[in-house]
């Protein structure tokens, strides 16, 4: 039997957490024969919540589950944790920009950052979902010394995966055939997802269609917007998918990535594509031994690089309205 994977995660009894913690606990995330062990953290207005999540739980009987702890302070939530996924925060209602939550959001991760490494494993791997995610993982990793800023990265999954979607309904093939899809920049409606490197049974995505109007007039708009989308049709934001892409980008990171695939994870730039350093941008990784590098030899085109500003001068900004949150 394996040791059991410590998983901390913050706002356990939100919407996102009721759609998250029971297929962790079923093995999605990190396999069927992989024992865990769950620290839910939520506010003390959430405890209550929080007890009827542990106690549906229990009700499962999930044999990998081996034990459920709940808190409401970070560094017993945090302590020994092998993987942290911080989702506890506000999210937005119709109308707003994921962006006007930095205000609110914003410092949340100050906080979190400093107990993560405080008393997390040493090689604890921190995913950011709460919004704006790439800022707020920037301000939890830079609060996070002395862990390295590779331990941490921020959710563009959901875009890869609301692309993946698209792509096959629109040429009708399998999705799993869909690979080497790109969501560049910022989770808001100025990252750019580009599909110009995808492959479909090894051949180009030319070969399938010409149709580039689609991808200018619907494509990107709809991937763009597809939050947005969401939040007018349910009155909420996506909670479902949100927690699926969760599970994906976890279990690629920790388990790897398909051969002759990559996926969309946020990082912290180092000037990759000459995009800014210091900000945590939408890549395309290729994830092994849990560890992730950048596909760093794409050829990109004037428009994709004319797209990819768009979204670095957006997390420039925002890094600006951040930076009394950042160790000087
Ligand atoms: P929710 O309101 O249903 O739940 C949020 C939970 O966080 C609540 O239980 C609340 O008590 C808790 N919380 C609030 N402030 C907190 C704090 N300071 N510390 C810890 N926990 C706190 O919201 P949700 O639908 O679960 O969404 C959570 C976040 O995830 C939002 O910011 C949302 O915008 C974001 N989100 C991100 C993505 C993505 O792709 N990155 C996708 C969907 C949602
Ligand atoms: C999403 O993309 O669905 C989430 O980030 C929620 C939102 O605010 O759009």
């Amino acid at each position: 039997m394996k040791t059991p994977i410590r998983i901390a995660i913050t706002g356990a009894g939100g919407q996102i957490g009721y759609s998250l913690v029971f297929r962790i606990a079923s093995g999605a995330m990190l396999g069927f024969d992989q024992p865990i062990q769950l620290q839910l953290f939520d506010l003390p207005s959430a405890h209550t919540i929080l007890t009827g999540v542990q106690m549906e739980l229990e009700d499962c009987a999930f044999p990998l589950l081996k034990g459920i702890t709940l808190h409401d302070t970070l560094t017993t939530a945090f302590r020994d944790a092998d993987i942290i996924i911080l989702v506890g925060s506000r999210p937005r209602s119709k109308g707003m920009e994921r962006k006007d939550l930095l205000e609110v959001n914003g410092a949340i991760f100050v906080e979190q950052g400093r107990a993560i490494a405080q008393v997390a494993a040493p090689h604890v791997k921190v995913l950011i979902v709460g919004n704006p995610a790439n800022t707020n993982a920037l301000i939890a990793l830079s609060n996070a010394s002395p862990l390295s800023p590779k331990q941490f990265s921020s959710m563009m999954r959901l875009d890869h995966n609301r692309s993946l979607a698209q792509i096959a309904k629109k040429i009708n093939c399998p999705i799993e055939q869909v690979k080497r899809m790109i969501v560049w920049g910022n989770h808001s409606c100025h990252q750019w997802p580009d599909p110009s490197h995808v492959h479909i049974n090894q051949k180009p995505l030319s070969e399938y269609f010409q149709d580039t109007q689609w991808i200018h007039d619907v494509f990107v708009p709809t991937i763009q917007q597809r939050g947005a989308a969401i939040i007018e049709a349910r009155g909420l934001s996506s909670a479902a998918s949100a927690a699926n892409a969760i599970i994906h980008h976890m279990r690629d990171w920790v388990q790897g990535t398909k051969p002759d695939d990559w996926v969309s994870m946020s990082i912290l730039s180092q000037g990759e594509y000459g995009i800014e350093p210091g900000i945590c941008f939408g890549f395309p990784v290729i994830c092994s031994e849990g560890e992730y590098w950048i596909v760093t030899d794409l050829v990109l085109s004037a428009e994709d690089r004319k797209q990819i500003q768009v979204s670095v001068a957006e997390l420039i900004s925002e890094r600006n309205l951040i930076a009394h949150l950042l160790p000087k």
